[in-house]
């Protein structure tokens, strides 16, 4: 009984602590101030098993039609490459005070996410990175572009990605990203991916 008073209290006196910690404002919450290593483990750790998880449910179609490829370097041109570059094109200077940093699509790292979990990262996004979900904006047949172009990135050329990426080559899923031209395959009206 004794034991079980004792715990009790001492669990209060956490909560307690923390709760005097957070009303405080002594914690520093800028992008500036690195994480401790405990909060740096704990947070990726969550990040990995959560996309592991949430991303188990994810159904690929044939990723092999020949106008993907073009269509999601378009679109990584004017998203995802002001924060995580590209062949030839440096990330955008205020990326760099982004915290946690976006990671080199091209590294080793990065290629280790499967298929699915690569498509869900992009569609959900991660909370409190600054890492944003796409599925609001852009339709699943963009992000299934922009996923087959992750993967062909680290053998890119600066000029085998400039070819891709031109505007013409992205007419075939709507032109500008996002924005539906109503012809030909990019017709389909921009809906927001599978709720998952
Ligand atoms: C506004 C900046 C920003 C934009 C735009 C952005 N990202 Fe990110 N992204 C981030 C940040 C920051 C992280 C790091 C998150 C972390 O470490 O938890 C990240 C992480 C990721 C990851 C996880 C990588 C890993 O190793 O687990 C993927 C995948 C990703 N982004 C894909 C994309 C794609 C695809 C696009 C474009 C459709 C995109 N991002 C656009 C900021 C951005």
């Amino acid at each position: 009984m004794r034991c079980v008073k004792a715990l009790a209290l001492s669990a209060g006196a956490v909560i307690a602590g923390a709760a005097v910690f957070v009303a405080s404002g002594v914690y520093d919450i800028s992008a500036t101030s690195p994480h401790w290593p405990v909060t740096r483990f704990v947070l990726e750790l969550t990040r990995e098993r959560s996309v592991e998880t949430h991303s188990a449910g994810v159904e690929l179609p044939d990723l092999k039609d020949p106008k993907l490829p073009e269509a999601g370097a378009l679109l990584f041109r004017e998203t995802c490459r002001l924060c995580h570059g590209a062949p030839g094109h440096p990330r955008e200077k205020f990326a760099e005070g982004l915290y946690p940093n976006p990671p080199d699509p091209t590294s080793a790292e990065f290629q280790e996410n499967s298929d699915a979990e690569l498509y869900w990262i992009m569609g959900h996004g991660l909370k409190m990175t600054g890492m944003p979900a796409f599925s609001p904006a852009y339709a699943p047949k963009q992000l299934e572009g922009v996923l087959v172009l992750l993967r062909r990135l680290p053998k890119l050329s600066p000029q085998e990605f400039d070819v891709l990426a031109a505007p013409a080559a992205g007419e075939g899923l709507g032109g500008s990203p996002g924005v539906p031209s109503g012809s030909g395959s990019g017709s389909e009206p921009i809906t927001p991916a599978e709720g998952k």
